[in-house]
């Protein structure tokens, strides 16, 4: 992008936020008067003449901030877009739930019914679901009932993963209520700064988003490989289609499932971020070989919300090595391959629900669970490229470089069965070989030089 294309987009970023600010000051301004009301009515026994419904929330009719947006969306009524305000308190206006630190005076401690908590490093107030009742509810036990709806898994607030009650375990016998309100990281963030979220590789979140400044045009793969590829694309492009206006979703399963399999570097992972980049999808690549040696119960969380995240989003889930988890299944001999037999029911589950694209990746697709690979629409095989296609990768990898005469990229192609990921290993090798004879222009010494590391690498010599 160009430098006034780069200030537009940061023009654009700064507009939205400021928008979003000003609605959550308005906002926030509302949640102040609110909890000011409750207070009088509620602690000091004042009888105002008016309800806390009276005051009424910011019209956002015409409001085009990702906040106001957000609420329209969801058809918010007061008392989540209360219960949404308190979760975002702390951590923009916190001083407005200091009034929840005054002490009642009969015992000497603050208020049961204010609920809360105090941070390890955070000074202020932070609420809970009795505060949320508190200033929803009051003393009106009906209305309790009905802000504890809003904490249920079956709500919209936990389901689409926006906020929940932060249950601790093994406190389950202490009232619902009395756990933190927490806001997911993502609507924190997109909520505040107006900006989509896109998470990172975390231990909470074990994907990774993928990108490629490769295009199609870049791709070398058989016709009637890329024509297998196009089916993906196909599917992404008609599915509202097929399933809504032809009436089919009776009969077919939602979403696509695709494994790609072939030898390493062949261009599977790029084919799955070449998807997303074309379809305008996010592609997050979970590396099952590393989720899988710590896959005990922790894991099997981390991985539902990798789905749970998913699921709203329309990303494109990569498996990579997939063959370490949806391998075939051990016979269980002792609990704790009974365990791992468990996950993996659990995680062929997920896979076959999800209602987006899921390209599953590996080098050994013998062993692939056969249960597993009933469930695919389809299976890609990623052959070692042919001659021809060497010669492309070849031509395409080196363009722009400064060759000297005895380059000879059909010998290269003829002599040696290797793959689009072995050619770029040893574009790097050979770029830097030249450069440190001081040279900028790569001779075939310097190939064939990064030709014999890359075989020694697989096991082979030149
Ligand atoms: N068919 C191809 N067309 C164009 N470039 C390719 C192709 N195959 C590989 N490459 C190049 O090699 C790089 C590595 O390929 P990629 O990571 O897609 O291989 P892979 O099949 O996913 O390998 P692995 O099985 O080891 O994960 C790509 O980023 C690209 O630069
Ligand atoms: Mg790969």
């Amino acid at each position: 992008m160009c430098f006034l294309g780069v200030l537009k987009q940061k023009n654009m970023m700064h507009q939205r936020m400021r928008n979003n600010a000003k609605t959550l000051s308005r906002e926030l301004n509302w949640l102040k008067s609110v909890l000011k009301l409750r207070y009088k009515i509620s602690i000091e026994s004042q009888r105002p003449n008016q309800d806390i419904y009276e005051i009424l929330p910011p019209d956002i009719s015409q409001d085009n901030s990702v906040y106001a947006q957000c609420i329209r969306h969801f058809a918010m009524s007061s008392d989540e877009r209360l219960v949404l305000i308190l979760s975002l308190c702390p951590h923009i206006r916190p001083e407005i739930l200091d009034l929840f630190f005054t002490k009642n005076k009969s015992y000497e401690r603050i208020y049961t019914q204010f609920g809360g908590l105090v941070g390890k490093r955070h000074s202020g107030f932070l609420p809970t679901g009795e505060t949320a009742a508190f200033i929803i509810a009051g003393n009106n036990v009906a209305k309790r009932i009905e802000v504890l709806e809003l904490f249920r898994p079956s709500h919209y607030f936990s389901k689409l993963g926006i906020l929940k009650l932060d249950l601790q375990k093994g406190q389950y016998r202490e009232p619902v209520l009395s756990n933190p309100l927490e806001i997911s990281e993502e609507y924190l963030m997109r909520l505040t700064s107006g900006q989509p979220y896109k998470p990172d590789f975390s231990t909470t979140f074990p994907a990774k988003l993928l990108s490629t400044r490769l295009d199609w045009a870049d791709l070398v793969l058989d016709p009637h490989v890329l024509a297998e590829v196009s089916e993906i694309t196909a599917w992404l492009e008609h599915e509202d289609k097929i399933m809504n206006d032809w009436g089919l979703k009776k009969l077919l399963k939602r979403g696509y499932r695709a494994l790609f399999y072939g030898p390493p570097g062949t261009g599977k992972t790029l084919t799955a971020c070449l998807l997303g980049k074309s379809m305008g999808l996010d592609v997050y690549r979970v590396d099952l070989s590393q989720v899988v040696s710590k896959y005990i119960g922790e894991t099997e969380k981390n991985m539902a919300n990798i789905f749970d995240q998913a699921e709203n989003k329309n990303w494109i889930l990569f498996f990579d090595e997939a063959d370490a988890l949806f391998g075939k299944r051990t016979n269980a001999s002792d609990s704790k391959d009974r365990h791992a037999n468990q996950e993996v029911a659990y995680l062929l589950q997920r896979v076959e629900d999800y209602s987006g694209v899921i390209i599953l990746a590996t080098n050994l697709k013998a062993n692939m669970d056969i249960a597993f690979t009933r469930r695919f629409q389809s299976m890609i095989y990623f052959p070692t490229p042919n001659y021809e296609q060497r010669l492309r990768l070849w031509r395409n990898s080196f363009e722009g470089l400064q060759l000297e005469d005895d380059v000879d990229f059909h010998q290269l192609a003829n002599d040696h069965k290797i793959a689009g990921g072995s050619i770029i290993n040893i574009l790097r090798y050979c770029s830097l070989s030249a450069l440190s004879r001081g040279q900028d222009k790569i001779a075939m010494e310097d190939i064939e030089e990064g030709l014999r590391k890359e075989l020694r690498k697989e096991g082979k010599t030149l």
